[in-house]
């Protein structure tokens, strides 16, 4: 996830407006920063890698003279942060600036064909293709629109793009394939930005340009052409409904609340990652003799539930370990054979380094899933996958949790091929479904949020709760409990649910609440048993099934349907939707911020 905007000022210098408004992007990523202009037919860029005022503080980013530019504040996705990497990027003769969002899929097959007809790449990234390959259709003697039209069917993936260049010096072009595409109309300019808060502050009148469309803005507003039939088409501008404050948070009262929402978004992005980073992964897992999944918090909840993928698909045995307890716990049973697979969001987190430093010393292999390109989690992996969430600002996990389960099961479904230890069939059955988990996760959001905001209303104010599944569910369950611990202060406990018997059972009485994670799976059946245990002991349960699960429903005081069709392995990716909800709700009903929870920190640097 990156940020772009554009503008054209009828009068006035336009880099001081575009460095406001990316600071406003911020959000979006903030890795590196960059601002093109044009004026007395040049182009003049300023960028590098750090955050917005750190750029500023180097480079002055408002001294670039001319009334057009395009800025970007960036996530990395394809290669590290750096200047060179930082956009904007420019074809050969410097005569075309891109700004872009998102993920071109094909960059690698485009890039090599773009060299072979003499192009030279400056960077790393797969943005830099786009420049190129508008300059490469420009020598068929298209004129500037045509080799952008040209341009955008040549590009696979999710992308928008703000386009600026000495041919065309009056002008920006954009293009929106899925990634966000807004224009913003004021009496004396024209915007163009990812997200309305980019633009909120300057005026309360946006245009939202639709999949497939290509725009060009100008002195007298704006042009919208269908790329693929090229009709025009003609759209009004609507009255932007929030406030600047509002805008930050797109209309949500909180970051978190936003963030489970951008989910399905998000699932699809990691739909996207390169093949060839996961099958070197793949290849190092299936080679290893010992594998530890190695992290803390909410990943260490993806990495329990990643070693029933691995085992239930690749037959692969693999160790679950909390990152502060690695060394003690395994640390003498490190060596060359091994291989870390450490996961972290932040890639920053001190006990999860400090495992994996250790496990280096070691000669161990290190491999790592993180969010962040360039944090130091991807600099001492042997190889690394980034799970590209974009920014979360929530403290509580939630995107990076079920991005996080998304990469660890196609590594699964991977290593499971490899080993041929699962049929080809069903391996291509559970990626159809992986396909359609955005999808599902989408009805989940859409259908269930009003439902479970009431049943949070009803038990807000309990003082303890069980979490409990079985199998991969009880991973589902340990993350639901985090989620409620950590936000609304809740004494929580989770364990798998057979542990019920051996000692937590006692402390049921009537009216405790179990929230019951409980799929249509090989555990149903005895998970129904625990449940009419616990309701002998007067337990209320809160049951998160399967849709049409009547015998659950028939026993169950509350609970929330699941669409139908969610294979075992992927399920805590849908299952856990609810759970961050409640979690949500309860600290609303509480009065408690979500975003800040007490004692807390986004990324914890310190052992
Ligand atoms: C919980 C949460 C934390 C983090 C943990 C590890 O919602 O966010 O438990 O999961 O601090 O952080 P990363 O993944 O950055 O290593």
């Amino acid at each position: 996830m990156c940020g772009i905007f554009g503008c054209i000022l009828k009068e006035g210098d336009a880099a001081p407006i575009v460095h406001d408004a990316l600071k406003r992007l911020e959000y979006r990523g903030y890795d590196s920063v960059g601002e093109a202009t044009i004026h007395d037919n040049k182009l003049f860029i300023k960028k590098d890698q750090g955050k917005i005022e750190e750029v500023h503080a180097l480079h002055n980013l408002d001294n670039l003279p001319g009334r057009i530019a395009i800025g970007h504040t960036r996530w990395a996705t394809h290669g590290a942060p750096s200047m060179r990497n930082a956009h904007p990027h420019i074809d050969c003769n410097g005569q075309i600036a891109v700004v872009h969002n998102g993920i071109i899929e094909n960059f690698s097959e485009l890039k090599k064909d773009l060299e072979e007809h003499g192009h030279l790449f400056q960077s790393k990234t797969d943005s830099e293709v786009v420049p190129h390959l508008i300059e490469e259709k420009l020598k068929g003697g298209l004129t500037f629109l045509e080799a952008l039209r040209e341009t955008a069917k040549h590009l696979e993936g999710a992308f928008s793009l703000a386009v600026i260049s000495v041919m065309e010096p009056n002008k920006i072009f954009c293009i929106r394939k899925e990634s966000p595409l807004i224009v913003g109309i004021a009496k004396n300019a024209t915007y163009c930005a990812s997200d309305i808060p980019a633009i909120r502050p300057l005026t309360d009148k946006a245009v939202t340009i639709e999949n497939g469309e290509l725009v060009v803005l100008e002195d007298e507003g704006y042009k919208i052409w269908r790329i693929a039939d090229w009709s025009r088409i003609s759209r009004n501008p609507k009255i932007i409904p929030w406030s600047p404050e509002m805008a930050e948070k797109q209309g949500y009262p909180h970051f978190m609340l936003k963030e489970i929402h951008e989910q399905p978004p998000s699932l699809r992005n990691t739909l996207r990652l390169q093949e060839k980073y996961l099958d070197l992964m793949t290849a190092f897992l299936d080679r290893a003799k010992d594998v530890f999944l190695v992290a803390c918090g909410t990943s260490y909840n993806a990495c329990l539930a990643a070693s029933y993928m691995f085992s239930k698909l690749a037959l692969l045995a693999t160790h679950p370990v909390i990152a502060s307890e690695f060394i003690e716990q395994q640390g003498r049973a490190i060596n060359i054979d091994s291989t870390i697979l450490a996961v972290s969001q932040s890639g920053e987190t001190a006990d999860t380094l400090s495992a994996v430093e250790y496990a280096r010393l070691r000669a161990a292999t290190v491999l790592g899933l993180t969010n962040v390109i360039g944090s130091t989690l991807t600099r001492i992996s042997r190889v690394y996958i980034c799970q590209q969430s974009g920014p979360e600002i929530g403290v509580a996990a939630t995107k990076t949790f079920t991005a996080q389960l998304s990469v660890l099961a196609q590594l699964a479904f991977r290593l499971a091929e490899k080993r041929g230890k699962v049929s080809h069939e069903e391996i291509e059955q559970l990626e159809e479904k992986l396909i359609q988990i955005p999808d599902i996760a989408e009805i989940v959001i859409q259908n269930q949020k009003k439902k479970i905001e009431q049943i949070a209303k009803k038990y807000y104010s309990k003082q303890c709760f069980f979490f409990l599944g079985r199998g991969i569910s009880s991973a589902t369950a340990l993350e639901g409990r985090l989620k409620l611990l950590e936000i609304a202060y809740v004494p929580a406990i989770a364990f798998p649910a057979g542990e019920s018997k051996h000692g937590p059972l006692s402390l049921v009485e009537k009216g405790f609440p179990v929230v019951f994670v409980c799929p249509k799976d090989e555990n149903h059946k005895t998970s129904v048993g625990n449940i009419m245990e616990l309701k002998a002991r007067g337990a209320s349960i809160i049951a998160i099934i399967e849709e049409g699960d009547e015998e659950i429903k028939n026993i169950a005081d509350d609970y929330i349907e699941i669409v139908k069709g969610v294979p075992e392995v992927l399920s805590p990716i849908v299952y856990v939707i609810p759970l961050q909800f409640f979690a949500y709700y309860t600290v609303v009903h509480r009065g408690l911020d979500p975003d800040r929870p007490r004692n807390l920190a986004k990324s914890v640097t310190v052992k």
